[in-house]
């Protein structure tokens, strides 16, 4: 039995069959809409979503499958002081796949060793979300063609960005990548990402706090909003909410072919004007989402077309 708790817990052999899969799910629909019959997916969202706990649920819908729901803590259990451990071992009897988000790091790897079920991590605190990377690699695959020989610009909130650090993560297994940092001080990312995760590989990255004098080298642009609710005051939120704001201005000096991406939700860190520009990727992104995490329910499912 497999779960999904880092993107490293799949291979890049792996990745490319989803993508492969999820390809083939927009080409032929039909031919995925039974393979889930009977089963179900419980849905524990213990922190806001709209984008991921949706897609879950549509993605296990378009399967024929069928879903459970836990769409806030103060429903559940775990407002009684229910443990993560105790809910896995719960829906085990529930549900055949568990997609968990939950505000602490580490709560769905902990879910994944207590559940007799596969796991799936939805997001966890500052640290992880790695369906979020599986959404933006089939994404940079269908934009671009290719997951090396790319140089890719995160831009924003890097320091408690789960979806930076779990695509980092799984970027740094391709050839040719180049990262590029861009964040106010306060913002860079964790050390661990530094170290274990680009200095280990051998990933060529600068960091910078000057979004416009990398923007010509970008292929891709990620940008992110600041994580409010991770900040200890409102007032260093206050102070450094707006550090960069996407405009069609800011764009001039960009390439022809620059893929803007965003996990969403978007605050204002990019002008609504870009949406119409064909370079804004990330409401393909919102569907690439749903399709992909088809293909990883269905891999860890163990069904097939
Ligand atoms: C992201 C998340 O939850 O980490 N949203 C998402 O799942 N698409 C990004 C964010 O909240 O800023």
């Amino acid at each position: 039995m497999r779960s999904l708790i880092d993107i490293q817990d799949l291979s890049p052999a792996e990745i490319d069959e989803l993508i492969q899969t999820a390809n083939d799910i927009i080409e032929n629909p039909k031919k995925y809409a039974e393979v889930c019959r009977g089963k179900k997916l419980a849905t524990l969202f213990f922190e806001p979503s709209t984008r991921t706990r949706l897609s879950f649920e549509a993605a296990m819908y378009e399967l024929g499958g069928n879903v459970l729901s836990v769409s806030s803590g103060g429903s559940s259990s775990a407002a009684k002081g229910e443990s993560v451990a105790d809910t896995a071992k719960t829906v085990s009897c529930y549900a055949d796949i568990i997609a968990m988000r939950h505000p602490k790091e580490g709560a769905p790897l902990v879910a994944s060793m207590n559940a007799t079920i596969p796991v799936i991590n939805a997001g966890d605190g500052g640290h992880n979300h790695p369906t979020q990377t599986l959404t933006d690699l089939l994404t940079i695959s269908r934009e671009k063609g290719r997951l090396d020989n790319l140089t890719v610009g995160f831009c924003g909130d890097l320091k408690f960005g789960r979806t930076v650090h779990s695509l980092i993560s799984a970027l740094s297994r391709y050839t040719g990548i180049k990262i590029v940092l861009i964040s106010p001080e306060e913002l860079t990312v964790p050390g661990y990402i530094r170290t274990d995760v680009l200095d280990k590989n051998g990933i060529d990255y600068v960091q910078t706090t000057d979004l416009m004098s990398v923007m010509p080298e970008l292929d891709i642009l990620y940008m992110t909003r600041v994580q409010r609710e991770r900040f200890f005051n409102e007032e260093d939120y206050l102070r450094l909410k707006d550090s960069y704001i996407l405009t069609p201005d800011k764009l001039k000096s960009a390439k022809a072919d620059l893929s803007i991406m965003h996990p969403l939700p978007r605050v204002n860190e990019i002008a609504v004007a870009i949406d119409d520009d064909p370079r804004a990727c990330y409401f393909k992104q919102v569907f690439n989402g749903k399709i992909v995490r088809m293909a990883l329910i269905m891999k860890l499912l163990e069904v097939h077309a």
